[in-house]
């Protein structure tokens, strides 16, 4: 097993789709996607705990004008997606292997379009609050990223996670305009938004165990509205 991964740990940091500590392009790519990598200017998605990179490879697929990045600390995960991506000739996918919590090292401020989090571990335990990935200083982080009116989206089967977001996080701030929720996915006038694409955990927990698949997709009010909303303007 241990064997196993290291090949795949090997494999990867020779892909060229792979941004990952050890290669030069490691330490420029802040505020140089576009140009270093992708050598387009279309926006860029990013798939934050992306696993085996379903989203990333599954949307770049779909929407070849946009640019996906899936980002994970494993290497092994990683290694299915950028995989799949080199030997179906996908251009616009990359991956990067970081931890999420050091993410404003690689993307400058406004260089990113649009974040999904797909099942993002759910870290019950009180004391781990901090680590989940809907924790309000982690959602300052995505904020910073985003092009003004760039959009989030959390795609999650654990609903302690999901009330967490939308029921704690949400109300505590005053800058989350939602667009859309629903807790169950799958039901919803929303299944558009799926695009088909299941990721293995989402098989797992939907499949397997029965789970409701939850969405949420949000804006970032800019400063000038919640401001306004704070003292009541309209204009
Ligand atoms: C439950 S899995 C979900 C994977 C995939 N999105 C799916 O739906 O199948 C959570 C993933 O998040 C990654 N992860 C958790 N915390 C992370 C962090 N702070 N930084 C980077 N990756 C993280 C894990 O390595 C794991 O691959």
């Amino acid at each position: 097993m241990a064997r196993q991964k290291q090949k795949k740990f090997a494999q990867v940091a020779e892909r060229p789709n792979v941004v990952q500590p050890g290669k030069p392009i490691f330490e420029t790519i802040k505020g140089n996607w576009h140009q270093e990598f992708f050598k387009n200017d279309n926006p860029i998605t990013l798939e934050l705990a992306c696993g085996r990179g379903e989203y990333t490879v599954g949307l770049a697929r779909i929407f070849s004008e946009r640019n996906y990045i899936g980002i994970d600390v494993k290497g092994d995960r990683i290694w299915k997606g950028s995989g799949i991506a080199l030997y179906e000739g996908l251009t616009n996918a990359g991956f990067l292997r970081i931890r999420i919590l050091d993410i404003e090292q690689f993307f400058q401020e406004g260089e990113v379009d649009e974040i999904w989090i797909t099942f993002p571990d759910p870290r019950p335990r009180d004391r781990d609050e901090k680590r989940r990935l809907t924790y309000s200083r982690f959602l300052d982080i995505y904020k910073r990223l985003l092009r003004p009116g760039g959009t989030m989206h959390l795609k999650t089967d654990n609903t302690g996670l999901f009330d967490y977001t939308v029921d704690e996080v949400f109300p505590s701030r005053k800058d989350i305009q939602v667009n859309i929720l629903t807790r169950d996915l799958y039901h919803s006038e929303y299944m558009h938004l799926h695009h088909g694409i299941r990721t293995r955990y989402e098989a797992k927990f939907h499949d397997e165990a029965g789970e409701d698949i939850k969405y949420v997709q949000w804006q970032f009010l800019p400063e000038a509205e919640v401001q306004s909303t704070r003292t009541g303007e309209t204009d």
